[in-house]
């Protein structure tokens, strides 16, 4: 689906996004680099960024990628070094990077629970804090992808609920913090999402998709091409004055108080 947006919203920007080789990331880096954007892909495995970005060359956008594990702040502050000096600037970051599994907690370990917020609480703080240095300002923006788990209780799935709720409330408060800088922060807050990882784990039978679709006023899940283009606006200058919202992208479902509760297994 091409994007809703006339040609060349981003241009001249540079975005950095983590989680950028695989799933709603990938699109939300694919549609940034559609828009005229340079993009810098975060990833664990430089293999899975390479064949992302060799597809963001073919589509004829620019983008890199460069190896680093969110939870590693050195390591996360020297791709953001690396972006810099291949493209002069970051404008936008995109913090996506994110860890899920569905266990009941009393499941899963002291580490499993530590596993998912390192990766989704601490690397979104992480992200955001190392990159603070770089971004372009005034004008710079700073999206976090978290999820509806952040406000509303879904079982097996605590320790994801938690590390969202902390994303909502982290960037909010940085919104207030980097204002007077300039820097924008937003959390875009998905319900589910068709063809991604997460929904192979939490949904992965076509009766539970079904019924999880069923629960969406909406009657179905977002296509990752929807979240995507909600950050592509968050991202530009229409959004010049908006910080600190967290936009709910998710059909209706959180309205309903319908979730996968009903569904998944008790232990
Ligand atoms: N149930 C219970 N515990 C689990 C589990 C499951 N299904 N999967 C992993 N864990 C536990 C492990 O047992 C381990 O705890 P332990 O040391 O006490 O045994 C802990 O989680 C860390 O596991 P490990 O595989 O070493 O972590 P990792 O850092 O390599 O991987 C995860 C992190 C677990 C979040 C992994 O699922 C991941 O990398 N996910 C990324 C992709 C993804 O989740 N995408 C969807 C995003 S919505």
């Amino acid at each position: 689906m091409s994007s809703v947006f006339r040609d060349g919203l981003l241009n001249g920007k540079v975005a950095f996004v983590t989680g950028g080789g695989s799933g709603i990331c990938l699109r939300v880096a694919e549609r940034f680099a559609e828009q005229g954007a340079k993009v810098a892909l975060v990833g664990r495995t430089q293999e899975k960024l390479d064949g992302a970005v060799a597809g963001i060359h073919r589509a004829g956008g620019e983008a890199s990628g460069f190896a680093a594990d969110v939870r590693n702040y050195e390591a996360l502050a020297g791709a953001l070094q690396k972006t810099r000096e291949r493209y002069g600037a970051i404008d936008v970051v995109l913090c996506g990077a994110a860890g899920n599994f569905p266990a009941p907690a009393l499941g899963m370990s002291a580490n499993g629970f530590k596993a998912v917020i390192d990766i989704d609480l601490l690397g979104t703080f992480n992200t955001c804090r190392a990159a603070y240095e770089h971004l372009r300002k005034p004008g710079a923006s700073v999206i976090a992808i978290s999820a509806t788990h952040g406000f509303r209780p879904i079982p097996l799935q605590a320790h994801v609920c938690a590390g969202k709720a902390g994303i909502d409330i982290l960037i909010k408060t940085l919104a207030i913090e980097w204002g007077g800088a300039g820097v924008r922060l937003n959390v875009i807050s998905p319900g589910p999402v068709e063809d991604t990882e997460g929904m192979r784990r939490l949904a992965p039978t076509e009766e539970i998709r079904n019924k999880v679709a069923a629960s969406i006023p909406l009657g179905r899940f977002a296509s990752k091409d929807e979240i995507a283009d909600l950050a592509v606006f968050l991202s530009s200058d229409a959004a010049a004055y908006i910080t600190g919202g967290i936009f709910v992208c998710d059909g209706g479902q959180s309205l309903t108080g319908a979730s996968f509760a009903a569904l998944l297994q008790r232990p």
